[in-house]
């Protein structure tokens, strides 16, 4: 027999089982808590007390009491090749698109670079306790070679794909429907199901495909049943006035893609802002999601997501970065976003919203939900370790708190990667404050 790796790590556990404004029970709490880890999987979750007695002897033991033990967070959508980009200054989605973005996403036909800036992006990843993402590549096949790479020497679970575009940006950076079908399959045969890896068919949106590269993706997605569709829609006013023009027979942007048969779950689509009721229970029937990315939005000038209307009409919804439009790999700050969002359009927004959107609804958008996104057993254990006094002033103004929810939302609207004292990548620790990170030279 073989024998098992198990160990524990203790803290105050948050994570849940359903979404808040569902079920009031979605919560689960321990306010001294253990998670017993076995072969990388989440063993058992309780109440410290009852499962030290239960502990073979010489389990090793993690102390974490003081901070928050959470499932890792999931970014549902960011561009690891516009790392070096974030923060760039001062234009609107179209603009923003043809000044930085073409320009850095053309450098990554050079393997060594992709392979860099993805060892470096997954790093940042970690540092910030996001252990999974999905994530675009470029149109270069070799970009998708080199995250999907790291990610498995990282043991992430990760969903990624090769960019598709074939019309509407500069020559040095399109593909074929063709091409783009072939070295689609080609990855797809590689990674998809390799280990934690999945592939992500990626057009990158409706007005940089022609019918016939919409026409492959829709084939590729049938072909290859349980690969993600990734995209983006309704992003800002200008993008949806240009496909109206583009496609004047669809009712509306997301009806392209519905045509070409790209919405059958899993899909996620990022950003949403400009759908109508119609979209909203189209989504809803079919299951895909919408990754919701206020630094982005807020960042881009794109507007403001309308959270409240996509969870009334059904919606799945998780929780994304965006960078390089996003401004921060932290899930924290992108929590904090999505609150003042929340606040312009004079809704509710908790912090176990936030939380939520961050871990089990990422994961429910992905069709992950029974690998990911919570600490219960038999979940995979990716777990982040939250300090809710990482800074003096974040000590005081949690000292001050009373409620769970009170001192999860002081965390949430303060916390950055300062916060993130560990994480865990199958129960092995990938990242911990004040060293550097372990992988960094994998
Ligand atoms: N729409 C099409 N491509 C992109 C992109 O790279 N970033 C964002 N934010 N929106 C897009
Ligand atoms: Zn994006």
């Amino acid at each position: 027999m073989t024998s098992i790796d198990r160990r524990a790590l203790r803290g105050e556990i948050v994570s849940f089982d359903d979404d808040p404004r569902a079920s009031e029970r979605a919560l689960r709490h321990f306010a001294d808590g253990l998670v017993v880890i076995e072969d990388g999987r989440v063993a058992a979750v309780g109440e410290a007390a009852a499962l030290l007695a239960a502990l073979p002897p010489a389990t090793p033991l993690e102390d974490h009491r003081g901070c928050f033990l959470l499932p890792g967070f999931i970014d549902l959508h960011v561009h690891y090749a516009q790392t070096d980009i974030i923060a760039s200054h001062g234009e609107g989605l179209l603009g923003w698109l043809e000044r930085y973005t073409f320009a850095a996403e053309s450098r990554f036909g050079d393997a060594q670079l992709a392979r860099d800036t993805a060892r470096f992006f997954l790093d940042e990843l970690l540092k910030n306790g996001t252990t999974s993402a999905a994530v675009f590549a470029t149109v270069h096949p070799q970009s998708a070679e080199a995250i999907f790479t790291a990610a498995e020497a990282r043991r992430m679970r990760l969903a990624a794909g090769k960019v598709l575009m074939d019309r509407n940006c500069p020559q040095f950076l399109r593909d074929t429907a063709q091409s783009g079908y072939e070295q689609s399959k080609a990855l797809i045969a590689r990674w998809h199901g390799r280990g934690r890896l999945s592939y992500a068919v990626t057009p990158r949106f409706a007005p940089t495909s022609s019918e016939a590269q919409l026409e492959a993706a829709g084939a590729l997605l049938r072909e290859h049943p349980g690969v993600l569709l990734q995209t983006h829609v309704a992003e800002s006013r200008e993008e949806v006035a240009w496909v109206r023009e583009l496609f004047p027979s669809s009712r509306s942007y997301l009806d392209v893609y519905d045509r070409f048969g790209l919405l059958a779950s899993p899909a996620v689509l990022a950003h949403g802002i400009w759908l109508d009721d119609a979209d909203r229970a189209r989504l809803a029937q079919c299951g895909a999601a919408i990754a919701f990315c206020p630094t982005s939005n807020l960042f881009v000038g794109s507007g403001l997501f309308p959270y409240a209307k996509c969870h009334a009409a059904g919606v799945r919804v998780g929780l994304a970065t965006d960078v390089g439009g996003g401004t921060s790999f932290s899930m924290l700050r992108t929590m904090h976003e999505a609150y003042k969002v929340a606040q312009l359009l004079g809704e509710p927004f908790g912090a176990l919203d936030g939380f939520y959107l961050a871990t089990l609804g990422a994961a429910r958008s992905l069709g992950k939900a029974d690998a990911i996104g919570a600490l219960a057993p038999g979940r995979e254990a990716d777990l982040v370790v939250l300090d809710p006094a990482a800074t003096p002033l974040m000590a005081r103004r949690n000292a001050r708190a009373e409620t769970l929810e009170e001192r999860l939302f002081a965390l949430m609207m303060l916390g950055d990667e300062r916060a993130v004292a560990a994480t865990y990548v199958l129960g092995e620790t990938a990242w911990r404050r004040s060293t550097a990170a372990l992988n960094e030279s994998s």
